[in-house]
């Protein structure tokens, strides 16, 4: 997510640092950082002087939050602190990216003010770290046509899977609104443009399954989807409990912004023309 906003926001002219852990951006000028090391966001915020902060980094490994909470909690909490101090400092308004997983899935098509209530360290770990920035975009399930360095996507994992020939299993009761984050980006950038605070939930427009995702994914790119099987979110071995329904609702956000949340159908054709 974080180089497609950096990409777009390139494209619209604004001057852009990337912050990066261990892979340097392929486009404009990377700043090396770690987030579980104050010091070096502190440094990394004096050096470009920014007037606007977009926090895309986080540790995102569901499993891996699960296991080390120690690690989750320093990068995605304490880190987060430490950049919404130093931005402070440095007079910049902050805009942090953070999940549908703040919440328990009990009801689903979440709205911006609904109680939260995480099921598991990563959703807990990026709540606690909403409290620090001004404006919070929650997502939901990021895909798109290129995968970010080191990790591959839901989309293209699905798709990948179904060109080889490969039979995937998807569970048919989690609901989400998947996201394309070349539609995420332009909303996440249109809300840091106009440094609207509060909470944002700037998903998909539509509520669908993991399982009729990849149907409609498959159905888009005329791929085999009897490749795919259904199975149930309990017959998973994952560390992590994970929500049921974590769909967010985005009428916030399509009454508030141009760039609007995309309906699935749409983002499927944008992502098959980004593709191909
Ligand atoms: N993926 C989803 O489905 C999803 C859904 C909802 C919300 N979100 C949120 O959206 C944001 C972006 O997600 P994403 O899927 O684009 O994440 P991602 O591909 O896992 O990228 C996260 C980035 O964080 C950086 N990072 C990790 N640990 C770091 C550290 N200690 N110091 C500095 N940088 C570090 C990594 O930089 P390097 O590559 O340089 O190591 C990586 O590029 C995250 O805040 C995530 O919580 C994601």
């Amino acid at each position: 997510m974080g180089s497609k906003v950096a990409e777009l926001a390139t494209r619209r002219s604004h001057e852009v640092f990337s912050g990066y852990a261990e892979h340097p951006p392929e486009l404009g000028e990377g700043i090396k950082y770690d987030l579980t090391d104050a010091k070096s966001i502190a440094r990394a915020i004096r050096t470009s002087e920014p007037d606007i902060i977009i926090h895309t980094a986080a540790l995102t490994d569901v499993d891996r939050c699960e296991i080390d909470k120690d690690l989750a909690f320093k990068a995605n909490v304490l880190g987060t602190k430490a950049l919404a101090e130093a931005a402070k400092v440095a007079g910049a308004f902050t805009l942090y990216t953070s999940t549908d997983y703040v919440f328990d899935g009990s009801k689903g098509m979440y709205k911006e003010e609904d109680p939260t209530n995480p099921m598991n360290y990563y959703g807990l770990s990026k709540l606690l770290g909403e409290a620090y920035c001004d404006s919070v975009a929650r997502a939901c399930v990021i895909y798109g046509a290129k995968p970010a360095r080191g990790k591959i996507n839901f989309a293209l994992w699905i798709i990948e899977s179904l060109v080889k020939g490969q039979r995937i299993k998807l569970v048919t009761d989690q609901y989400v609104t998947p996201t394309l984050n070349t539609n995420l980006a332009e909303m996440v950038l249109e809300v840091a443009e106009r440094k609207l605070p509060g909470i944002y939930h700037l998903a998909g427009a539509t509520r669908v399954s993991r399982y009729d995702y990849a149907v409609d994914l498959a159905r888009a790119f005329g791929l085999d989807g009897d490749l795919i099987t259904k199975s149930k979110t309990w017959e998973m071995k994952w560390a992590a409990l994970r929500p049921l329904d974590s769909s967010l609702d985005t009428s916030k956000a399509a009454a508030h912004l141009t760039a609007k949340p995309l309906p699935l159908g749409e983002a499927l054709k944008a992502l098959r023309s980004e593709l191909c």
